[in-house]
């Protein structure tokens, strides 16, 4: 059984999908691994140490994907990468399978086994595998960091001989994995902190952190949680009033931090241009859902732009690769919890239930096919 961790392809894109530990413990399963070399260099992790850990190091991915039966990456492969692995190889990532059907088909055709770590169920067996909620905390941390630092001022209040520095305010929107780090984070840093959320569980969450907790908790909030614990997307009365709310409130922060999702949908817009045009010269907004169409309607993705009245808005793509190294290794072991499920311990062998709720889950193609149940294409 051989297992290749090839360097990933997307420039924006800094993290591995296997530590040197992990290596260990795949060896340890019965598995040669096969580097492809520098794969881990942005992650701090270097050819000589996968090389200690008893990986082989190959110099190009034609090679480390050569015969490979499991290929483990942070992103969907390309096309180039697909033209070097063998049929029936799996491959486990992070597949981004919404609105990209000709890339699903394309591994069905080659006859890939893909699986996307990110359908991976909430379910308290699978919390060990959940990448989503691993690399949203440190998104979540990182935003808060990266929001410190665009803001010309301290965070915390400072008693100097030299006069007061008042504590900065910072405001979290959405409180779901990542919003809740943000939220511990600007605390520990000596903020002021204000959040909201329209699912009415994250108010003792929200107050639990000692922060402050700011909605329009009418009717509909109170009815705003779906069963799968995700938000709905919210009446365009609710979101008036939201916005009311949000609008008064925002004017006297100096650091807010968008992280709302909506499963399937693009993201809320909740921060408008009116908004920001509100907001002192020399606040800061970072927007974490600048992927899914951002939360803020002035964020553009991978820019950090500057409004006329001195507001900075970050849209920082691919957080987590911001902290390569730590949401590479939380994300080698989010891959290693699933992908040990599915080796055969006896035969040393990749051999996959296919019944299995965690396999049924995140299989994308198999046998030729596009055949999650998601991305069938419709009659
Ligand atoms: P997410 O990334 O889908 O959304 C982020 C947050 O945005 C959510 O809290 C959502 O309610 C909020 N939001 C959506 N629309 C909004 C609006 N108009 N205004 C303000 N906020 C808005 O959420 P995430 O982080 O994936 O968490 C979703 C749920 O999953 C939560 O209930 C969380 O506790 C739960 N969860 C469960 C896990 C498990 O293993 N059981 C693991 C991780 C999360």
């Amino acid at each position: 059984m051989r297992i290749a961790i090839p360097a990933e392809t997307d420039p924006i894109e800094s993290r591995v999908a296997a530590t040197p530990d992990m290596v260990k413990r795949y060896i340890g399963l019965g598995a040669e691994v096969v580097v492809q070399a520098g794969a881990g260099l942005r992650s701090g992790v270097t050819d000589a140490d996968y090389q200690a850990a008893g990986a082989k190091v190959e110099p190009s991915a034609a090679l480390a994907l050569a015969d490979a039966d499991i290929v483990l990456k942070v992103r969907r492969p390309a096309s180039d990468e697909i033209a070097h692995l063998k049929n029936g190889a799996a491959v486990i990532a992070i597949m981004d399978p919404y609105g990209h059907e000709v890339e699903l088909k394309a591994l069905a055709d080659a006859g890939l086994n893909a699986f996307a770590m990110e359908l991976m169920p909430r379910i308290t067996r699978a919390q060990v595998m959940d990448v989503l909620s691993s690399q949203a905390n440190l998104s979540g941390y990182r935003a808060v960091i990266d929001g410190a630092a665009e803001y010309g001022r301290a965070l915390p209040m400072m008693m100097t001989a030299a006069g007061t520095v008042p504590a900065a305010r910072i405001f979290i929107m959405g409180v779901g994995v990542a919003g809740l780090q943000a939220i511990a984070t600007a605390r520990r840093m000596g903020a002021i902190v204000t959040a909201t959320d329209v699912r009415p569980a994250t108010k003792e969450q929200v107050e639990s952190l000692g922060a402050k907790f700011v909605a329009v908790e009418d009717e509909e909030f109170k009815q705003a949680e779906t069963s799968g614990g995700y938000a709905k997307e919210m009446s365009a009365d609710y979101q008036a009033k939201q916005a009311a709310l949000i609008a008064t409130h925002i004017a006297k922060q100096d650091i807010v931090i968008t992280t709302a999702l909506i499963p399937g949908r693009p993201a809320p817009k909740l921060v408008s241009a009116a908004m920001v045009a509100s907001m002192r010269a020399g606040s800061v907004i970072v927007d974490l859902a600048v992927e899914r169409g951002g939360n803020c309607e002035l964020s553009k993705p991978g820019e950090i732009v500057v409004t006329d009245n001195g507001v900075k808005i970050v849209g920082h793509l691919n957080m987590p690769g911001r902290l390569a190294a730590t949401s590479s290794s939380l994300y080698a072991k989010n891959l290693f919890s699933f992908v040990e499920t599915m080796i055969d311990k006896e035969t040393k062998s990749f051999a996959p239930k296919w019944d299995d709720e965690l396999v049924k889950a995140t299989l994308l193609t198999r046998a030729g096919a596009v055949v999650h149940p998601n991305f069938q294409v419709k009659a």
